[in-house]
């Protein structure tokens, strides 16, 4: 089959590299794709938001599935305008990608399907919002309810500090997504990242991940979108995986399907693993970047057969999808300033030579520039390495990073900690 992959960051990268690897793909193009995507797909210059500009391309090119790697296509309604004209996309309609865009739609179907996750409030005015407060112990956490690229969370460790992310967000901090705010409880715990493949009715486990969100060594300083990650997460037991399966996964997706809203793509849970079990921290309706680099460095066979079947509700059809054994750990190398303004235009050398030893870097934000690869993004390349334990996996890609000529560029040193010393206990 011919398939269009929406996006062109390193987790559409990866995509692409398994895409371009199964049986089933005879032609994969990439929208807009980036200069690592060009090695496996056709990139053609349609924006991940342009909808218009997709369906017609589409349409004229015959493609016959449509695989969208980020979250903004999704919400705005792709799926739905691929439905229309009969071409499967994997990824939810508007009306089930609701759970990422909307946190308080997804707080309300936890609470209809009784699903573990913090206690909530849903408010709309900053004197509703400085109301509830008060009946939530500190810290506490005040969200906005709608997509604000990962920086709508505020976890406020004061009173005050509660009281001014409230006015902020009221004030416009976040645009239209902080027009509604969700106050939540605080939990704690330990987090990791699971993920599941739905058709709409069935559901299948599809690996777990742990990533560091904080820009800096030891897990300090602002939040990113993902330093760096590594799948499997140990932590996440089989007892634990099952009871995530039976206690979260499974009720979201039958009661989207009771209410006729049909979950179909990849299902990203972001869960507290606390002392009473693991909890829904949040939903996300497409793969984690850069955990998606993980699952695919480690997935093992047809990638586009499976998503395609879980796009035709045709799970139940596909063998359980098969993993290597091993540990697969990713660094983020990103431009100097980021997250808050990257260096942009800065050369990268050496990307070829630190791609040996089943290494794979996936671009993640670059472009071209003559005959160079430039840093053109915030996070620019995502170093991937295979390993039998964390520990080895971590020192391989590591080697290549220290391969990458790349001066305008930093990565943290400390991707995988956390289970490196347990490895090390
Ligand atoms: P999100 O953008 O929803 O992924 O939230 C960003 C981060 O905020 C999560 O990865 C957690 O570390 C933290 N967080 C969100 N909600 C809670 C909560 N209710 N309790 C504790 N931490 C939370
Ligand atoms: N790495 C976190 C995310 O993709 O949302």
């Amino acid at each position: 089959m011919n398939i269009l992959l929406v996006g062109s960051g390193g987790r559409e990268h990866a995509l692409s590299w398994q895409l371009a690897q199964s049986p089933s793909c005879a032609k994969l193009y990439a929208a807009p794709g980036n200069p690592g995507i060009e090695a496996h797909a056709e990139c053609v210059a349609i924006a991940a938001d342009d909808l218009d500009g997709l369906i017609a391309f589409v349409k004229a090119h015959g493609v016959d599935f449509v695989v969208v790697g980020p979250e903004a296509p999704l919400v705005a309604g792709l799926a739905d305008r691929l439905g229309e004209i009969g071409v499967p996309a994997f990824g939810p309609a508007a009306a089930a990608a609701r759970l990422e865009g909307s946190k308080g739609f997804t707080k309300d179907l936890c609470a209809r399907a009784s699903i573990p996750t913090a206690a909530y409030v849903r408010c709309t005015s900053a004197e509703e919002a400085r109301a509830v407060l008060e009946g939530f112990a500190i810290p506490v956490v005040i969200k906005a309810d709608g997509l604000a690229a990962g920086k709508g969370v505020i976890i406020a460790e004061t009173h005050e500090d509660a009281e001014a992310a409230i006015d902020d967000m009221f004030d416009g901090a976040f645009g239209s997504a902080g027009a509604e705010v969700v106050i939540e409880e605080f939990m704690t715990g330990e987090e990791a990242s699971f993920f599941a493949l739905s058709d709409g009715q069935h559901v299948i486990a599809f690996g777990s991940a742990q990533d560091h969100k904080r820009v800096g060594d030891g897990d300090v300083g602002p939040n990113t979108g993902g330093m760096g990650a590594y799948s499997p997460a140990p932590v996440l037991t089989a007892d634990l995986e099952a009871a995530v399966m039976d206690r979260i996964i499974r009720p979201t997706v039958a009661t989207l399907a009771a209410e006729g809203t049909p979950y179909v793509g990849v299902l990203f849970a972001g869960l507290m693993l606390t002392a009473e079990g693991p909890k829904l921290i949040e939903y996300n309706c497409r793969f984690g970047d850069p955990e998606c680099q993980v699952l695919m460095m480690r997935y093992a066979g047809d990638l586009a057969a499976l998503l395609h079947a879980a796009s035709t509700g045709a799970l139940t059809d596909v063998a359980a999808p098969a993993f290597a054994s091993d540990y697969a750990l990713t660094v983020v190398m990103a431009a100097n300033g980021y997250p808050a303004t990257p260096e942009k235009g800065g050369i990268i050398r050496g990307i070829a030579d630190a791609e040996t030893g089943g290494v794979r870097i996936f671009h993640a934000g670059t472009a071209r520039s003559g005959d160079h690869i430039i840093a053109a993004g915030g996070r620019v390349l995502n170093v991937t390495a295979l390993g039998r334990t964390v520990a080895e996996a971590q020192a391989r890609a590591y080697a290549a990073v220290d391969r990458i000529d790349f001066p305008s560029g930093f990565c943290r040193r400390d991707i995988g900690w956390r289970e490196v010393a347990r490895e090390a206990e």
